[in-house]
């Protein structure tokens, strides 16, 4: 699977880390998934995933057609909901709550950030958790936290998909995170530090609070970038030969910028992408979360754990 970042260049600048793109991370949780949306279809259920948008925010429309168009890939139906940016939080509330009562609705699904006057965190825990795709109604968690079954935050899940489809071990390793957010740092500790062949990692987190972070993320064997903050991550801040994953990222307009400085891939053994890294597998996870929890409210579920 080895597949060197280099351009050819021979200079010593060159970039020499393997890279880990997460597309066939996620071809291959999404070909499970297509397969578990034919079985249950066959069965005479179509899953569904519903969207809701709020706004006229040219990017959040663009996510939920990306979404939307797999859906329809997958075989899911999704039906669709667009409050506009004048909706108050009654009206979000409300629409959640009607997707919550369809039983023909398997996951459901708020698409960040919602119009400042709306309090998104509000919003997700009207929704029913168990179709909760995202995995972050704080119900699920808990259950994460629990190791209870649930749906996953996508993105934590991801990561660790990620690190097992390379083959990329992280048990009995060190693992530091840097951020603490709820989307990410913070769900990612709790999943890495599970007594699981893919997880059981010595899990460090450090954050503002740690005013000498370098030091811990120096000594990582897996380094997660989990705080939005461009160019965070140089290369002095990376062991050399270890694993980097970039998780941070802010856009700027349509610029993407990643937390991960590219002169890493110097020092790292293992890097993600700056583009097509850690996002591509995020969202496979939304689809096997909706596929699990139309399993579940169907009886179709076999084995309890999605993990
Ligand atoms: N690729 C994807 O698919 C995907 C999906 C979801 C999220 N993300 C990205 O993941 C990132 C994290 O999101 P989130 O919601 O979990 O986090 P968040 O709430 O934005 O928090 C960021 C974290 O980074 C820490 N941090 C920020 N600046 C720092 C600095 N200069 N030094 C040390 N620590 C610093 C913060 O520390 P304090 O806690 O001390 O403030 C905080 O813990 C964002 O960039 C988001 O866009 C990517």
């Amino acid at each position: 699977m080895s597949q060197p970042a280099s351009n050819g260049s021979e200079s010593e600048s060159a970039p020499s880390a393997r890279l880990l793109p997460g597309g066939p991370v996620a071809e291959r949780i999404l070909a499970d998934v297509a397969a578990r949306v034919a079985a249950l279809t066959r069965g005479g259920v179509t899953p569904s995933l519903a969207t809701v948008l709020v706004g006229d925010d040219d990017a959040s429309a663009g996510y939920i057609r990306i979404k939307q168009r797999q859906a329809a890939e997958l075989g899911f139906a999704s039906p669709h909901e667009h409050l506009p940016a004048s909706a108050t939080q009654a009206d979000l509330h409300a629409v959640i709550t009607a997707f919550n009562d369809d039983p023909a609705v398997h996951g459901l699904l708020v698409q960040h950030p919602v119009p400042k006057h709306l309090d998104y965190d509000r919003a997700l825990q009207v929704m029913d958790p168990d179709k909760d795709v995202d995995g972050m109604h704080p119900l699920n968690i808990g259950r994460l936290a629990l190791e209870l079954p649930g749906p996953l935050p996508c993105t934590p899940a991801g990561i660790e998909a990620l690190l097992a489809f390379y083959d990329i071990p992280v048990a009995g390793r060190e693992v530091v995170i840097l951020g603490r957010g709820a989307t990410l740092g913070r769900p990612l500790s709790i999943l890495l530090a599970q007594k699981r062949p893919t997880a059981n990692a010595a899990v460090t987190v450090v954050h503002t609070g740690v005013g000498d972070w370098p030091r811990y993320t120096r000594r990582a064997d897996v380094l997660v970038a989990a705080a939005g903050v461009p160019g965070i991550v140089q290369p002095e801040h990376v062991k050399p030969g270890a694993v980097v994953i970039g998780g941070g990222v802010r856009y700027e307009g349509r610029r993407l910028l990643p937390d991960v400085d590219e002169s890493c891939a110097r020092v790292a053994g293992a890097i993600t992408p700056r583009v097509g890294g850690v996002g591509p597998t995020t969202v496979a996870m939304l689809f096997r979360n909706a596929i699990t929890a139309a399993e579940r409210a169907t009886g179709s579920l076999v084995g309890e754990s999605p993990r």
